[in-house]
């Protein structure tokens, strides 16, 4: 029987996490550490309910039980990512054989399982030692960046066919060089950008070591896209709204897609005198990282209005000197994340990528709703999330009408299998499709884990 929305056949059904956000064991196993662990270290009260990493939901050594419980609510597919500092940890140089062992058994085991492995290598994690050296500012950190996934393809590259080089890398450089919501929790729009310039170049040259191993399978990019919507058509909106558009979407969309950075963004940062430093041949490794998939991750719009007051030009240079934003009356929110919820998000991501980015093939490698105090929702030990099955179904809905006008949206992912720790937000905002028990560490379907398998199964729903 065909459903109402019947999605193209072998779509992928899954959910992604990353491994310091699920692992735990952040100082066992060999591994060593990473920003999140100096960060706690330093100022615990930046994390909520001082909650650090080590309180991750056990993937380490429950990984097993974990895979098996996707297969119960109709994965075919999982992203998680690789944690450097496990695999090396300083960095470079030696290889953590112990590391080497557990992600080569978390593959084998998803194979086993038919979940097709979607592996990611960098997820806001950065080894303590490359911070030391710059991080992202550091031209030493891009190589060893590219060495590590050199690594990372020779030992698993036979086994996982999809690699993304980066998740959100957008977030790291708005976190940690501009908003102060990372580690090194530094505000210079200039270092920001530097830090932007460079990740796209360590992604580049991932790529680049990709291809030349000449393996079977694709290398992507996933990136959180945010349409920025213009309060109005008048000049000085739609203005406002495409400079955000330019600085947290193409600054990577652009570059991964086709190659190049948008003349506009150059001509932004020229006229603003903040451009990052380029040596000889950068563009052109820049060009030669152009992506075979791309994942969206899509959370929220952004709705923007010409600046209604003038800025005040002694403070630091921000990109909220050039817009602002407006709260659309009547917009449908979460108000446990305060984001906006816009199901059609989805549809305008997915055909602009059709329209202006050559179809590029893609899928939504997040999408999620985070609720604060999901056991008001627990009924008969479970948490009857309705409100997340509406969620998914919305915005599956769209996704669907842009398939069906040609889109080239492969699957969906929703964020996340089981509640993780989320950074500084610890375990604040719950989103998954498994409710943890902090205490005990049990998982516990909630009805949306339920309500997907049934959706995967059918290929569909009604
Ligand atoms: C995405 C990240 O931006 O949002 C995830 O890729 C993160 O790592 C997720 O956990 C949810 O964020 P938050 O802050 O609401 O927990």
């Amino acid at each position: 029987t065909t459903m109402k929305y019947q999605f193209p056949e072998n779509f992928w059904w899954g959910s992604a996490s990353s491994a310091t956000q699920s692992e735990g064991a952040a100082f066992d196993g060999g591994k060593g550490d990473n920003i999140w662990d100096l960060w706690y270290q330093e100022q615990p009260n930046r994390f909520f309910n001082n909650v650090s990493a080590t309180k991750a939901s056990t993937f380490y050594q429950n990984y097993q039980t974990d895979i098996a419980l996707m297969k119960e609510i109709g994965h075919n597919t999982f992203r998680t990512s690789f944690s450097w500092s496990r695999l090396i940890p300083t960095g470079r140089g030696e290889v953590n054989q112990e590391a080497v062992a557990f992600y080569g058994k978390v593959i084998d085991e998803l194979i086993a399982n038919d979940i097709e492995p979607f592996i990611c290598l960098f997820h806001f994690d950065m080894p303590v030692a490359m911070q030391e050296l710059g991080g992202w500012e550091s031209r030493e950190v891009v190589e060893a960046y590219a060495d590590f996934a050199d690594v990372c393809f020779k030992l698993y590259g036979d086994r996982v066919k999809h690699w993304f080089t980066f998740n959100e890398p957008i977030v790291p450089v708005e976190g940690g060089y501009l908003y102060d919501f990372h580690y090194p929790n530094v505000v210079d729009f200039k270092r920001a950008a530097t830090v932007a310039f460079n990740t796209m170049l360590a992604h580049a040259e991932a790529v680049k070591r990709y291809r030349a191993q000449q393996l079977d399978g694709q290398i992507g990019i996933i990136l959180n896209l945010t349409p920025s919507y213009p309060r109005s058509q008048n000049t000085a909106d739609v203005k406002a709204a495409n400079i955000a558009d330019l600085l947290f979407n193409r600054s990577f969309l652009d570059p991964s897609v086709k190659g190049e950075y948008p003349q506009e963004l150059i001509a932004f940062l020229q006229e603003h005198d903040q451009m990052p430093a380029c040596q000889e041949g950068d563009l052109a490794t820049i060009a030669a990282g152009n992506v075979d998939l791309l994942g969206v991750n899509y959370y929220q719009p952004r709705r923007i209005q010409a600046k209604l007051h003038t800025v005040n030009t002694d403070g630091p240079f921000l990109p909220e000197w050039f817009f602002d934003y407006y709260e659309m009356p009547g917009r449908k929110m979460n108000p446990h994340r305060g984001w906006e919820i816009y199901e059609q998000g989805v549809y305008d991501i997915l055909t602009n990528l059709r329209e202006n980015y050559g179809n590029i093939p893609c899928y939504i490698s997040e999408n999620g709703m985070g609720v604060e105090g999901e056991e008001k929702f627990i009924e008969n030990g479970q948490v009857k999330d309705d409100y997340r099955i509406d969620f998914i179904k919305g915005h599956l809905t769209w996704l669907h009408k842009a398939v069906q006008e040609g889109a080239n949206c492969k699957g969906y992912h929703l964020w996340t299998f089981i509640d993780n720790w989320s950074w500084a937000n610890a375990y604040k905002n719950r989103y998954g499709f498994y409710r943890l028990d902090l205490e005990t560490q049990t998982r516990t379907v909630k009805r949306s884990g339920e309500w997907f398998a049934q959706a995967s199964k059918a290929n569909g729903f009604d």
